[in-house]
């Protein structure tokens, strides 16, 4: 329609004041049918894992964890630069992008999430067009990352770990996608305390009846109904495990996340290629 007609199809018998209503309630139903849709598409691809805000839509109000993972952030963010401007991350195991969007708000550059889970990144693309955030969500294992050379500033491990049954394998390989900081949370059991000794004698078994000493619990058949949740770490085992991946604990800002830097040489010696090439 071209201005002129479009001005020939003004209503001028009703008074502006009344135009200008009825405009209003043009909208609001315009918004309002937006919001219905919106509200659908996001039913449509759940069940949500992460609670995500979506213009003023909860995508996972009834949480068993409350408002996850937001009130895990609250506690950990502050771990973080308030600035990541032109910082690359990448998001393992990133579910519907929750932190991934956090840093872009923070100003990252290159953001990446990665997940095994087509609904989950079905969930985060629509998050990202709602919240207007550029994130490249990509279907993959965490284990095919190897097979990929690029390097992130910031590498999010977050609730993965346990899921996998070479959860190892994936924490070594990510350091070496690591440049400045790796993220790591884990669903953690058992108790904390045993300083790992430099040695252990063979024929004494003490140490193994120490609380707190390293330990994984293995869970064969489901842990919370979940039959992915493998592997249960204790804290000792966490703290040993990021060390021994060639990380240095930076902080741990709570129970089961620890924010770490990687120690080792870039040119040469990580533990996992150590490891895939067979040397000691
Ligand atoms: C407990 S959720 C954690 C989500 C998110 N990182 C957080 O902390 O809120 C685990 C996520 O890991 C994904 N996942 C499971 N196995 C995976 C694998 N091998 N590679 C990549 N992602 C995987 C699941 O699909 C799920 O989205």
């Amino acid at each position: 329609m071209t201005t002129d007609a479009m001005e020939t199809h003004v209503d001028t018998t009703t008074a502006p004041v009344d135009r200008e209503n009825s405009a209003i309630a043009a909208l609001q139903s315009a918004a309002s049918s937006d919001a219905a849709m919106l509200e659908q598409e996001i039913r449509r691809l759940g069940p949500w894992f992460q609670n995500l805000e979506l213009a003023g839509i909860s995508t996972a109000p009834e949480h068993f964890l409350g408002d996850y993972p937001r009130n895990k952030w609250s506690q950990i963010a502050s771990a973080l630069p308030m600035d990541l401007s032109g910082a690359s991350v990448l998001d393992v195991g990133c579910n519907a992008g929750f932190h991934s969007f956090e840093c872009k708000r923070r100003g990252a550059g290159r953001v990446v999430g990665v997940d095994a889970d087509p609904r989950y990144l079905a969930q985060a693309r629509l998050a990202a067009r709602v919240l207007q955030f550029e994130v490249e969500f990509r279907q993959s294992s965490v284990y095919c990352l190897a097979e990929d050379a690029e390097r992130f500033d910031y590498v999010f491990f977050l609730g993965l770990f346990y899921h996998l049954r070479y959860p190892l394998y994936a924490l070594d390989l990510l350091v070496r996608k690591t440049r400045r900081q790796l993220i790591f949370q884990a669903m953690v059991r058992g108790e904390a305390g045993a300083e790992p000794a430099p040695n252990y004698d063979f024929w004494d078994s003490t140490p193994f009846r120490q609380p707190g000493f390293p330990a994984m619990y293995f869970i064969e058949h489901a842990y919370a109904g979940d039959g992915t949740n493998w592997w249960i770490p204790n804290p000792g085992a966490v703290e040993g495990m990021l060390r021994s991946a060639g990380l240095r604990i930076d902080a741990h800002p709570e129970a089961e996340t620890w924010f770490c830097s990687p120690i080792a040489p870039h040119e040469g010696s990580y533990v996992w290629d150590r490891e895939m090439e067979g040397r000691p």
